[in-house]
């Protein structure tokens, strides 16, 4: 198979994880006869440094004409006083709306190896397998009108949260179907006591789960599902909510299995898949060699499986991880005392070794 993708590198630790993920995808083409084509464009404060622009047109031309796009991060202390549409942020959610990216899937689970890894208990961790299911193009993130007016000491600032039915109804759908093939659980997150857009969240949810009697539907408010999440995280299977409570819930649910340099996410339902990191840019550890590349490496994976439903490939990588892990390497975000970091091309190399043994080649 042909496998024509965009990588968009980014900022701070982006290109050093995505250089990773490529040398696993690289491995992966040669052990089971695929073709990688790959072209390389610019994106967020990388972008800004070279056109002014955070998502130039050629970014968005490449990305539409390739089958799926692996980034890196976007994001740099250096542009925090930049307007915001010409912050390297702007790009990135540009990209996900021109991209009709709505589905934002972040899995976030305790490899074995990794329990200790976990600011939790052992006996709690053990076994977590989540399924974050974000809303990624509607509410506080796109919401017109937003703006800061007035004059100093006296400004106002306005952000709007907006949700319609089908925008709530595809993204349930999604949950659901996802859940039909795990545990056949979906919790949906929101804060209906308060906001008008949960409370027709919850109304168009339920409405949907009808058409899926075999998955059983429980809601939560969203501060109760972050306490939840570290009391009893092994509970949880699908979880389904809006843009901004799924960016904060999926962090934490990072936190909870060991860091959140692991986290990997498909950004789906337009018609090319946007796949990134959770972790963001890391200016503090960015060209040092020493960022964890698993979470690109993984979302390369996701890649694999949801663009091109090659299953078998995805699972390849995430057996080679698992691997990996268990003979264990780890990177300094997992390095417990006594254990020695390995870097971030080691723990690519790694990776690939595991790939290739497992094919046997
Ligand atoms: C994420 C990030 C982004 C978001 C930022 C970089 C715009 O935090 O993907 O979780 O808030 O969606
Ligand atoms: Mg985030």
């Amino acid at each position: 198979m042909l496998l024509k993708l965009t990588i968009l590198p980014g900022d701070g630790i982006g290109p050093e994880v995505t250089e990773q993920a490529v040398f696993v995808l690289q491995a992966i083409a040669d052990a089971f006869g695929h073709r990688l084509q790959l072209q390389q464009k610019n994106i967020g404060g990388a972008a800004l440094a070279a056109v002014e622009d955070p998502l130039p047109a050629d970014t968005i031309q490449a990305c539409l004409s390739s089958s799926a796009v692996l980034l890196g991060a976007v994001g740099s202390p250096a542009f925090d006083h930049y307007p915001n549409h010409l912050r390297p942020e702007a790009g990135l959610l540009r990209l996900r709306r021109e991209l009709g990216a709505y589905a934002n899937l972040r899995p976030a689970i305790c490899f074995p190896a990794l329990e200790d890894c976990s600011p939790l208990r052992a006996d709690l961790v053990r076994g977590t397998d989540i399924m974050i299911v974000r809303e990624l193009l509607g509410g506080l993130y796109f919401g017109e009108p937003r703006s800061i007016s007035g004059s100093a000491g006296s400004r106002v600032a306005t952000n709007t949260m907006t949700y319609g039915e089908q925008a709530i109804a595809r993204i349930a759908r999604i949950a659901f179907d996802l859940a039909a093939k795990r545990r056949n659980k979906v919790l949906s997150v929101d804060k209906a006591n308060v906001l008008e857009c949960s409370r027709l969240w919850r109304e168009v949810v339920i409405r949907c789960a009808k058409d899926y009697p075999g998955v059983q539907l429980s809601h939560m408010y969203v501060d109760s599902a972050a306490m939840s999440l570290v009391q009893r995280p092994k509970d949880f299977d699908v979880v389904l909510t809006e843009n901004m409570f799924g960016d904060i819930l999926s962090d934490q649910a990072g936190g909870v299995v060991g860091s959140l340099g692991l986290l990997a996410s498909a950004s789906i339902g337009g018609p090319v898949g946007l796949y990134e990191p959770v972790h963001g840019s890391a200016p503090d550890i960015a060209g040092k060699g020493i960022a964890n590349p698993l979470g690109a490496i993984l979302s390369a994976a996701l890649l694999l499986r949801h663009s091109f439903q090659l299953e078998r490939e995805a699972a390849c990588i995430e057996n080679a991880v698992s691997s990996v892990l268990n003979q264990g390497a780890r990177t300094t975000d997992l390095a417990r005392a006594g254990q020695t970091p390995v870097s971030a091309s080691a723990m690519g190399r790694n990776v690939v070794e595991a790939v290739k043994k497992s094919v046997g080649k």
